[in-house]
């Protein structure tokens, strides 16, 4: 449980708060870069501010006065003291080979709970598993992502935390519990999965637009195995999409796995208030998040460079082990595609026919 203040500290990001210094040390994404090429400016409301994108004859951008830099398909934007650190490297950013495709969704809720969904790897054994039975269960479908969570435990590792999950019924050896998939501070989740049929790095980001409004990006790059037939326009371009995660009567479409989050956040309020909480055992991960939150501000503070700052011009890539065998999506990548925000991507078909052999990807 935090006091009413301690909410306001931690979830208030806008310009002279405290936790919206620490929001500004790291480049936020504000939009895909496709958004801008047809146009030179582009109104963009992020971490409170009210701004403008301006794109010049040469093609140079700027966000208002701050820089903007461009990477991975979207449009990064730093809006902290100077010098810049870099756009951190990780490696479904830079990789080469991959097919990219991005989501993108206003989410109406303070960033805050939707991080905290991120260290909670509970949540999918109750949110996408036994709520996805409950709504498939008139048309007889039984989906594998109910699995009973046996332990859980979180690795702080430089770039943020790594979770970890044993489920009913899986050895000590597997992936899950040995490399499981982390959240990259302070605003990333990284799940993805490595399996035969391919690779698929997959990391949801969230930014603040302000304090009640969080834009929410899916960002898949997947690397088709050796051999694979790929039409070369998927190479060519970042597909974009948005992501309608309510129905044409406003109802959350909890058949989609990604709607089933996105209720959860929002259900909560536009800020959580978290002087009514009653954390639980599972909630470990989530006490976790918020020591590091605290520890960070702290840091900043002192004029120190915050968790996973990276200012080395020569590291190439930042690698995230990757965990393979994931039961929760066992059943093929067009069943995969279908349950999610994929299925809304303007090359799922090509995906599925890409990939159509089994792919695993887990829940965040
Ligand atoms: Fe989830």
């Amino acid at each position: 449980m935090l006091t009413v203040e301690e909410n306001a500290t931690l979830t208030r990001i806008g310009p002279g708060t405290r936790m919206g210094q620490l929001w500004r040390c790291y480049w936020q994404p504000f939009a895909a870069a496709s958004e801008m090429a047809e146009r030179s400016t582009m109104q963009v409301r992020l971490l409170g501010e009210d701004l403008v994108a301006v794109k010049d004859r040469n093609g140079n951008m700027r966000l208002a006065g701050y820089p903007v830099e461009e990477m991975a398909g979207l449009l990064w934007a730093y809006l902290g003291p100077l010098p810049a650190p870099r756009i951190t490297p990780i490696q479904g950013f830079v990789v080469d080979g991959a097919i990219r495709t991005i989501g993108k969704a206003v989410v109406p809720c303070n960033w805050l709970q939707i991080m905290e969904n991120s260290v909670d790897p509970v949540h999918a054994e109750w949110a996408h598993g036994k709520l996805y039975e409950f709504v498939m269960e008139r048309d007889g479908v039984k989906v594998p992502m109910a699995d009973r969570h046996v332990k859980i435990r979180f690795k702080e590792f430089p770039y943020g935390i790594y979770k970890q999950r044993l489920l009913e019924g899986q050895s000590e050896d597997c992936d899950d519990w040995n490399v499981g998939h982390p959240l990259i501070f302070p605003n990333m989740v990284a799940t993805g999965s490595h399996a035969p049929s391919a690779t698929n790095y997959s990391y949801q980001i969230r930014v603040p637009i302000d304090d009640e409004n969080t834009l929410h990006l899916w960002y898949n790059a997947l690397v088709p195995p050796a051999g694979a037939v790929v039409p070369p326009h998927l190479f060519a371009q970042t597909f974009v999409y948005d992501v309608p995660y309510r129905d044409a009567k406003g109802e959350f479409t909890l058949e989609m796995v990604d709607s089933q989050d996105i209720m959860c956040w929002v259900t909560a309020g536009p800020i959580a208030d978290r002087s009514l909480e009653q954390l639980g055992t599972t909630d470990v991960g989530i006490i976790a998040f918020r020591k590091m939150l605290w520890r960070e501000l702290e840091r900043v503070e002192r004029g120190e460079d915050p968790l996973g700052v990276v200012r080395d011009p020569g590291l190439r890539m930042v690698e995230l082990p990757l965990e393979r065998d994931k039961r929760h999506y066992s059943d093929g990548f067009a069943k995969h595609v279908s349950r999610t925000r994929l299925r809304f991507s303007p090359i799922a078909d090509e995906l599925i026919a890409v990939f159509r052999g089994p792919q695993h990807e887990q829940v965040a």
